[in-house]
Parts: structure tokens; sequence; C-alpha cells
């Protein structure tokens, strides 16, 4: 058997034997490192929310609450960019097509700034939070070949580093990007397009 046949089996029986453990458990517990603003029921009502990036650093993930659901910012390195083009082959949809993005980041990287990631955190097939899984390698427990990416243990679903979910797993469509701006270099709202705070500005 091949070093990358041996690699796939290992995430097969991965996400078989995590699926067996942890099947209904739903979304784990996130750290959610907002601040209060706007407030926890203006923000369950689907208020936008305003995050100041300018902590995050390459290859690090800002986790919050929008919406009720957790929102993950990734500040991708180059080297994470990199792997991305490589991946088609091993993507149910490559270009997006099938999934749900706004059109301003329906492109290679999924987001506005080639570096910064913004998704849903939710897993396309029950709802469960993937986990983030950036280590590569054979360290990250998923395989020689695991290039980065995300993992959903609840019934084994990958991800790669643009949310695109991989062939043969349970999840149908990549990961959501929700609608989202920059209002400065260093402060993203989740919730409003580009068009939409150009025009909030301009009222
Ligand atoms: S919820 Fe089933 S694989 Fe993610």
């Amino acid at each position: 058997m091949s070093d990358e046949s041996t690699d796939q089996t290992r995430r097969q029986l991965l996400a078989i034997t995590t699926g067996l453990g942890l099947a209904g458990t739903a979304v784990a517990s996130i750290p959610f490192v907002l601040s209060m603003q706007p407030s926890a029921r203006a923000r369950a009502l689907g208020a936008p929310v305003e995050v100041d990036i300018s902590k995050l650093e390459a290859g690090q993930r800002l986790v919050f609450e929008w919406r009720g659901k957790p929102v993950w910012i990734v500040n991708r390195t180059k080297k994470m960019l990199d792997t991305l083009p490589g991946m088609a082959g091993k993507l149910v949809d490559p270009n997006s097509d099938a999934s749900e993005q706004p059109s301003y980041a329906q492109n290679e990287w999924r987001s506005i700034k080639p570096d910064i990631l913004v998704l849903v955190g939710i897993c396309t097939h029950l709802g469960c939070s993937p986990l983030a899984k950036f280590v590569e390698g054979a360290a990250s427990g998923l395989g020689r070949d695991w290039p980065g990416g995300f993992f959903c243990p609840c019934h084994g679903s990958f991800f790669d580093l643009a949310g695109r979910v991989y062939k043969d797993v349970p999840a149908p469509t990549n990961l959501v990007v929700p609608p989202h701006a920059y209002v400065s270099d260093t402060r993203i709202i989740v919730g409003l397009s580009p068009d939409e705070v150009e025009k909030n500005k301009n009222a």
C-alpha cells in the first residue's frame, strides 16, 4: 500500500472511530473571545459584530459568536495559502460553485484579502463545530500527507484551509463564508457586505 493510501486509510479509520465516540455531542464548548458589544441579545437577533483583528497573528484563529453560531477568522500564513492550489483533486467543490459564500469571497482563497479567512464554524453535515488542525503532516494525527485544515470529529469530515470539503466525507458542501467587510485595515464587521458598509458610511 502506498504512503498516500495509508494516510487516507488512517484518516478514514480516525473518522469512523471518532464518529462512534462523539456522535451526538453537537457543538463543543467554544472559547468566545469578543467583548460584549453589541449585547448578547442583539447578537442573538443577528446584529452585525465588529471584530478587532490587530492582534491576530499569522497562523492564528479568532473565534466569536454571530447569530448564535461560532465564527472564525483565520490569519493564514503564506505556507498555508500555498497549500490551496494543489487541493482541487481532493475536494468536492473546489470552486465553491455549490457552496455558500458572498460573491466577493468566491475566489481561490474564499476571502476578501488572501490571508484573512472568515468562516461560520459549523459543519455542513449535522452542525458540529470542526476542530482547527493547522499542524501539518504526521504530528497532526491525520496522516503524513495532511496539509493543515479543519476536522469535524462527529462523523469525520475534513476541510482544507479555505473551508472546502474533502471528497468521500459526510459533509456535502464547503463551510459557509458569512457576509463580512473591512471597516478599517484591522477591523472586520461580520453580518454586513462591503456595499452595505459603504452605504452606512454615506447615510
Ligand atoms: S456534523 Fe457530521 S461530520 Fe460534521
